[in-house]
């Protein structure tokens, strides 16, 4: 099954490079591999874990990927895939303690514009933040960086939205809190 899946990453970094499909349809057929990776399985991290491993290889341009959950008013360090990164993070702090206390999606061209930017990899440049709501708390942000200024415009937006809102759905099926 994760063999078959794969192969349909890189298919559609193939397409998507050879402009055979464009960008929504990218990211619905990610949307696609997404439900069908988290349905039937309600527990959180195992299922941010294979989120992770899924956008982390299907999208390009991508140094570090993963989830910080809230745990006592502040984000730690949830499964991810890249380098090491920082583990604690206060709420209202650097980009990811913004989208978590805004309750906000964070895009960010050019993370070094950003006041109190963390930065857990020099190399990073942009980043977009999106949190990860249950029962209108947020309850884990997910995070992804790029070494390409304004790697991520609208469309990469909405497509990373949608397959959080897909994650959110699961999350309240299982009213599991993280
Ligand atoms: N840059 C983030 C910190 C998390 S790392 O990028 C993995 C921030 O400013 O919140």
């Amino acid at each position: 099954m994760l063999c078959i899946f794969k192969m349909h990453i890189n298919l559609w970094k193939i397409s998507l490079l050879s402009k055979k499909v464009s960008k929504t349809e990218f990211y619905q057929e990610l949307l696609v591999q997404t439900k069908a990776l988290i349905s039937g399985e309600t527990d959180p991290i195992a299922n941010m874990a294979n989120i992770s491993a899924l956008l982390f290889n299907a999208l390009e341009r991508v140094n570090w990927l993963g989830f910080y959950r809230v745990v006592n008013q502040q984000l730690v360090l949830g499964p991810f895939q890249g380098k090491v990164a920082c583990i604690r993070i206060p709420l209202g702090t650097g980009v990811c303690g913004t989208a978590a206390h805004t309750k906000t999606t964070q895009r960010i061209n050019d993370v070094h514009q950003f006041d109190g930017h963390i930065a857990c990899d020099a190399t990073t440049n942009a980043e977009i933040v999106i949190p990860v709501k249950l029962n209108g708390d947020i309850i884990a942000i997910l995070d992804i960086d790029s070494t390409s200024l304004e790697r991520f415009d609208q469309e990469d937006q909405n497509g990373l939205e949608a397959i959080v809102n897909a994650f959110e759905q699961n999350l309240a099926l299982g009213q599991v809190k993280t």
